[in-house]
């Protein structure tokens, strides 16, 4: 396991669509050490999710997890998930805003609407087929890294910068606890 170098907004490689990965690679031991190196690497970053384009690889897989935590009883906790090839498709219109940070974009914290209910459909590391729907903050964070695989982050989401802050700036005028960042 290895933690990776994580990419920055200006690196072109956030800024490309991400290629599938043929169902052929998905088991090989270069894509597992890849998924693993990602799972490292957002865990000693104290990230909620991370794609792989942030670590400087075009391909479409994404990991995400977040710790259940007291401090934050506004974080719910969600189990460690694997995405590769992901299709999310909104299930109804309805939106909602929240504050969101991005490893790529370091410091900084915005309000950035998302789906509020999505049906999600993936495959899993060993290649099984995955099916879920996600609500409320899971639909955050699978919204926010499946961005990354379009090569969008969240600024492009944001229905206005006036939310945008610096983290010291968010956690005094906001009075957020929470710094999830994807
Ligand atoms: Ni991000």
């Amino acid at each position: 396991m290895a933690i990776l170098k994580v990419a920055r907004l200006g690196h072109p490689v956030l800024r490309q669509v991400a290629a599938p990965v043929p169902p052929a690679e998905v088991t090989r031991p270069e894509t597992q050490r890849l998924i693993d190196d990602m799972i490292e690497t957002m865990i000693e970053y104290d990230g909620a999710g991370l794609a792989a384009p942030q670590v400087h690889v075009s391909k479409q897989i994404a990991v995400y997890a977040v710790e259940a935590n007291p401090r934050y009883p506004q974080a719910p906790s969600i189990p460690l998930t694997v995405l590769i090839n992901p299709r999310i498709i909104p299930l109804g219109e309805e939106q909602e805003e929240d504050w969101e940070g991005c490893l790529s974009l370091p410091d900084l914290r915005g309000k950035v609407p998302r789906y509020v209910r999505v049906r999600v459909e993936a495959v899993d590391r060993h290649g099984k087929r995955l099916e879920f729907t996600a609500t409320g903050f899971h639909a955050r964070v699978v919204q926010h890294e499946t961005d990354h695989l379009l090569g969008k982050v969240y600024l492009e989401r944001m229905r206005s910068l006036d939310s945008l802050s610096f983290l010291r700036e968010f956690l005094r005028y906001q009075g957020r606890g929470s710094v999830i960042q994807e």
